[in-house]
């Protein structure tokens, strides 16, 4: 008897829900969606220059990155106090937990806060408390990956690095790493080479945004200027055959969000994205969502599409979630613990 779609489809679903997971490439500004947005906004007295959430969503029509970026800078505006980081960062963590989500490592820009007049303290602690609240009754472990501005000078990046120090000890549970992001044309890695070498001096995990938009160079770049251990996006890599060999020799995760690629454009359609072909050819690529109020999904979302659209079979839906366990920068006790769950959880129908 030939199968129901729908029902193939809703059991995939399920059965990728039940997959233990971690988000490694998440923007926490991304995670506005336009209902938090006017409430917010009505909260803080903050005009928005939409009539309403579906006006919001139509406006959701990016032609790349920067026309993307424009936006959600703007959307940011409409984050205040403490209690609006809080209520942003709970409302994702408890979407990424209905999504299978049990690790998650949080980007988050102070730079467009900070330059509001925001006080930096203001995001840590109104994102922590929702963070560790999560963590108490969830059961859904998160860390803070602050992230610089790349269209913004390396001196503020450095400036931004100096506000947030004093408060380390503070949120040491939680601040262990940071990230590189924003407009990545004309703005190459080897810009913020001396704010990346304090960071590693500190001990901070480091990520950074490349080949997104950028050329393979600025992988290189990431890699060999910044030393960085993982590559946000990273899609362009196999344009570079070399290159994409180091990759796959070196086990270096790249963190791909394929409904992102789709909305900016950077793919024209699901079906033709690499992907898979990196997966196949031992790229360590791992799915994530990357800014999901904006560009129409969650975790699941992107399990999902890009396995309908490439045909990843089970074998390597479970490659992907497992890759995101060993890609994170849990303890490697916690990760082995997690891929002992999720051994258990892809046996299931
Ligand atoms: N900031 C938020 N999302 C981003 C993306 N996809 N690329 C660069 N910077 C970003
Ligand atoms: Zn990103």
């Amino acid at each position: 008897m030939p199968t129901d779609p729908t029902e193939d489809q809703a059991a995939l679903r399920g059965w990728l829900r039940a997959l233990p997971k971690a988000e490694l490439h998440l923007h926490i500004e991304g995670t506005l969606e336009p209902e938090m947005m006017f409430e917010l906004a009505a909260r803080n007295g903050v005009r928005l220059p939409y009539a309403d959430v579906r006006a919001v969503r139509e406006a959701y029509q990016f032609t790349d990155l920067q026309s993307f970026l424009d936006l959600y800078y703007a959307g940011a505006g409409v984050l205040c106090t403490q209690q609006d980081f809080h209520d942003l960062a709970a409302a994702y963590l408890t979407r990424a937990h209905a999504d299978g989500v049990v690790h998650a490592e949080i980007m988050f820009d102070p730079q467009t806060h900070t330059a509001r007049g925001i006080p930096i303290q203001t995001v840590f602690a109104g994102l922590a408390s929702a963070l560790r609240e999560a963590r108490d009754t969830l059961g859904l472990t998160s860390v803070l990956l602050l992230s610089f501005l790349r269209h913004l000078s390396e001196e503020d990046a450095l400036r931004t690095l100096e506000q947030a120090l004093p408060l380390r000890e503070t949120y040491a549970d939680l601040w262990t790493g940071i990230g590189l992001d924003s407009g990545e044309r004309g703005n190459p890695p080897e810009k913020f080479t001396r704010v990346y070498a304090r960071c590693a001096q500190l001990g901070f995990r480091l990520t950074a945004h490349a080949g997104e938009e950028g050329p393979p160079e600025y992988v290189r770049g990431a890699l060999d200027a910044l030393g960085v251990e993982r590559i946000d996006h990273g899609v362009r890599s196999d344009e570079d055959p070399a290159l994409l060999a180091e990759l796959i020799r070196r086990r270096i995760p790249l963190t791909v969000c394929p409904l992102s690629n789709l909305k900016l454009r950077v793919v024209d359609d699901l079906s033709r994205h690499n992907l898979a072909r990196l997966l196949r050819a031992g790229a360590m690529v791992t799915l994530n969502s990357d800014d999901p109020a904006y560009f129409g999904g969650y975790i699941l979302d992107n399990y999902m599409a890009s396995a309908t659209a490439l045909d990843l079979d089970r074998d390597e839906l479970a490659t992907l979630a497992g890759n995101s366990l060993q890609a994170s920068f849990l303890p490697l006790a916690d990760k082995a613990r997690l891929l002992d769950r999720l051994a258990q959880a892809v046996t299931q129908p």
